[in-house]
C-alpha cells in the first residue's frame, strides 16, 4: 500500500547530513536538534509541554466512530438535496481546512463534484462587495449553510451569519430556514452555542480539546466536506494510517517521517539560519492546502521572536515571478515540495505538421511528464545552481486517503516542530493585538 515519503534527493548538506543521522548518532548542532525533537516527542505524546489541553486532535483519527461519521453523512445527505449552493461560514482554522480538501479534490474548473451542491465561504474576510454579491447570487439558487465558529464570537463569521441568516429566514420563512442551518461550535459556551439552542438548530461540535488549526479532522472540516461529497471516511482513514505510522513507544527515526520533516525544518532554521520555507507545489490543486499549511505553521510557531515564516508558491505558474528571486536573491529560505507522483487522466500533446511553435520535441508525451521535468529541473537549478535546500514531500496520488494521510503528517510534525523550539504551538496569543484595536475603534 503506497503511502507518503519524504525525499532528501535535493536537500543538499543538510538533507545529507539528516540522512546519515537516521543511520549514525553523530554530528554536534544536528545532534542536538535531533535531540530536542526526540524529546517534544515524548512531550506532545505524554501530554507534558505547554498548551496540552490542545491535545485531542494527536490521537483523534483512529477514535472516530463510524456511526458519528454516518450521522453527519445522512444530515449532508438532506443538505445535498435541499441545496445548488452550500454556504460555509467561518474564518482561519474553522474554514481553511475545508478549503484545502475541497480545492485538493473537486475537479477544478467546476464549481462543485458531481451530484453536490457547491460550496461558498463567507466570514472569512469582511469584503462588503463580496458578500453583497453573493447575498444576490443566494438570491438565486436554493442554498443550505454551516456556521463554524469554536468561540462563537470571532467578528468576521459572526456578521457573515448575521447577514445570511435574515436572508435565509426572509427566503424561506423562519421554520424551513431552522432546517437550512447546521452550527458547528463549542459545546457550551459562547455566542453562537446560545443561539443554536435557542433556535433549535442540528449543531456539532468542536471538542475542548482541540485547537481552530488543528481541527480539520472534527466536525469542523468533516460536515462540510461531506456536503461538498468528499469522502470522509477515506480522509478519516488517512489519517487514522499515518496516526499509526507517526506513534509508537519509542521514535524510530528511520520510519518517522513526521520526526524527519521537522529536524530538516530545525536544521535549515537554527543550524543553517533560513527565515522562510517555501511551500512549493507544480499542482494548482494544492494552493490551499498551501495557505492551510501556512496557518498551522505561522500560527503555532512564530511567537516570542521565533520561528521560520511559512509562504508558498505554485510553479511553474511562480517561476515566471518568483523564480528569478528563488533562483538568484538573497538565500533566506529553503523550499519543501509537495510532489505528485501519479496523475488522476491523462493527455498527449500532440504532432503538429508545420510545428510553428516548436513543441514537436514533446508531442507524444503526456502534458504531466513534461510537469514531472520541469520539477526536476527546477529542483535541480534550485538545490545545485542556487544554494536552496530542498525536500520533496511525495504524495503518491490524489485522493481523500492521502489528504489525510498529508493533513495528519503536517500537524504532528508541527507539534513536534513547536516544542523543539520550546514555544507553544497551540496557542495565538498574538492575534488579539489587531482584535482589541479594532473593537477600540468600533467603539465596542
Ligand atoms: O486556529 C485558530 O485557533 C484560529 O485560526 C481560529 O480557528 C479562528 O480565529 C476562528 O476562530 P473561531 O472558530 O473561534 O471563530
Amino acid at each position: 500500500m503506497k503511502s507518503l515519503r519524504l525525499d532528501f534527493t535535493y536537500g543538499l548538506e543538510a538533507g545529507k547530513i539528516l540522512a546519515n543521522l537516521i543511520e549514525r548518532q553523530d554530528g554536534s548542532t544536528v545532534a542536538a536538534l535531533k535531540e530536542s525533537i526526540g524529546q517534544a516527542y515524548r512531550t506532545l505524546l505524554d501530554g507534558t509541554g505547554a498548551g496540552n489541553d490542545f491535545l485531542g486532535w494527536v490521537r483523534l483519527p483512529a477514535q472516530i466512530p463510524a456511526s458519528e461519521l454516518d450521522a453527519m453523512l445522512a444530515k449532508a445527505e438532506d443538505f445535498k438535496k435541499k441545496s445548488q449552493l452550500f454556504v460555509c461560514i467561518g474564518i482561519g482554522g474553522s474554514y481553511l481546512g475545508t478549503r484545502a480538501v475541497t480545492e485538493a479534490l473537486k475537479p477544478q474548473l467546476a464549481s462543485r463534484m458531481p451530484g453536490c451542491p457547491a460550496i461558498v465561504y463567507a466570514g472569512h474576510q469582511l469584503g462588503q462587495d463580496y458578500m453583497n454579491e453573493l447575498l444576490e447570487l443566494l438570491d438565486q439558487h436554493d442554498y443550505t449553510l454551516c456556521v463554524i465558529s469554536k468561540s462563537g464570537t470571532t467578528t468576521e463569521p459572526a456578521i457573515a451569519f448575521r447577514l445570511l441568516r435574515n436572508h435565509l429566514e426572509k427566503k424561506y420563512g423562519k421554520e424551513e430556514a431552522r432546517q437550512r442551518i447546521v452550527a458547528i461550535t463549542d459545546r457550551a459556551k459562547g455566542a453562537l452555542r446560545t443561539l443554536a439552542t435557542e433556535e433549535g438548530y442540528t449543531t456539532y461540535m468542536v471538542p475542548d480539546n482541540i485547537g481552530g488549526r488543528y481541527s480539520v479532522l472534527s466536525p469542523v472540516g468533516l460536515f462540510p466536506l461531506a456536503v461538498a461529497g468528499i469522502d470522509i471516511k477515506a480522509l478519516v482513514a488517512g489519517a487514522a494510517q499515518m496516526q499509526e505510522r507517526l506513534i509508537a513507544d519509542q521514535l524510530d527515526w528511520t520510519g518517522n517521517i513526521a520526526a524527519q520533516y521537522a529536524l530538516f525544518r530545525q536544521i535549515q532554521y537554527a543550524a543553517y539560519g533560513k527565515k522562510v520555507e517555501l511551500l512549493v507545489n507544480f499542482e494548482s490543486r494544492f494552493y490551499y492546502l498551501s495557505e492551510w499549511w501556512k496557518q498551522l505553521y505561522g500560527e503555532s510557531e512564530g511567537k516570542q521572536g521565533k520561528g521560520l515564516f511559512p509562504s508558498n508558491a505554485g510553479f511553474t505558474t511562480d517561476l515566471h515571478s518568483l523564480g528569478q528571486y528563488i533562483q538568484d536573491g538573497e538565500r533566506l529560505f529553503f523550499e519543501s515540495v509537495l510532489s505528485l507522483e501519479k496523475q488522476n487522466t491523462r493527455i498527449v500533446i500532440p504532432q503538429d505538421a508545420r510545428n510553428l511553435d516548436g513543441m514537436n520535441f514533446v508531442a507524444g508525451k503526456e502534458m504531466a511528464y513534461v510537469n514531472q521535468k520541469a520539477e526536476e529541473g527546477t529542483l535541480m537549478a534550485h538545490s545545485e545552481q542556487g544554494n536552496v535546500p530542498v525536500l520533496r514531500i511525495c504524495v503518491p496520488e490524489l485522493n481523500a486517503l492521502h489528504i489525510g494521510e498529508l493533513i495528519y503528517f503536517f500537524e504532528f510534525a508541527c507539534g513536534l516542530s513547536g516544542y523543539s523550539m520550546n514555544v507553544n504551538p497551540f496557542d495565538q496569543p498574538g492575534v488579539e493585538a489587531y482584535k482589541q484595536n479594532m473593537f477600540r475603534l468600533l467603539g465596542k
